[in-house]
């Protein structure tokens, strides 16, 4: 089916210059771009993006990190996009991401580890509200 992700190429990869690279992979595995901006976010919004990790040992970490620069944030459709985009990311951990993945390529840690991608429809409907206005996101 036609699905629509949410996609974040994180403060790692934007201050490594390879949005585009990351993008193109999108691209090439047959997603489109319907909606797409770059965010500094608040540590209050962080937090509540990443709410369902509050209790994790890494929260706090992983918020820092994700307040510590812009993202570039996506709203990516195509075939089966939620899996097609988790399967371009690679594992979380990229050292158990699989050669020629976005994490292996790019990512540092599990902490800078350059992309997040939703995990389910349910995930992803509120994934992009949270980010976009229905009208912001464009058919195309
Ligand atoms: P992401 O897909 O953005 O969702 C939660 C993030 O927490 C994950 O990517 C990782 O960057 C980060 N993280 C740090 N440690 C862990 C861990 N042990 N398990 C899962 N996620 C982790």
């Amino acid at each position: 089916a036609i699905e629509r992700t949410l996609s974040i190429i994180k403060p790692d990869a934007v201050a490594k210059n390879v949005i585009g690279k990351i993008v193109s992979r999108f691209e090439a595995a047959g997603l489109k771009m319907v909606a797409s901006k770059f965010v500094h976010l608040s540590r209050s919004e962080a937090e509540q993006f990443y709410a369902v990790h509050k209790e994790r040992p890494f929260f706090k970490d992983l918020v820092e990190f994700m307040i510590s620069g812009p993202v570039f944030v996506q709203v990516l459709e195509g075939e089966d996009a939620i899996l097609k985009n988790r399967d371009l990311m690679g594992a979380t951990d990229p050292k158990k991401a699989a050669a020629g993945t976005i994490r292996a390529d790019f990512a540092d840690s599990i902490d800078a580890n350059a992309v997040h991608g939703s995990d389910a429809p349910e995930t992803a409907k509120g994934e992009i509200a949270f980010f976009f206005a229905g009208l912001n996101v464009y058919k195309r």
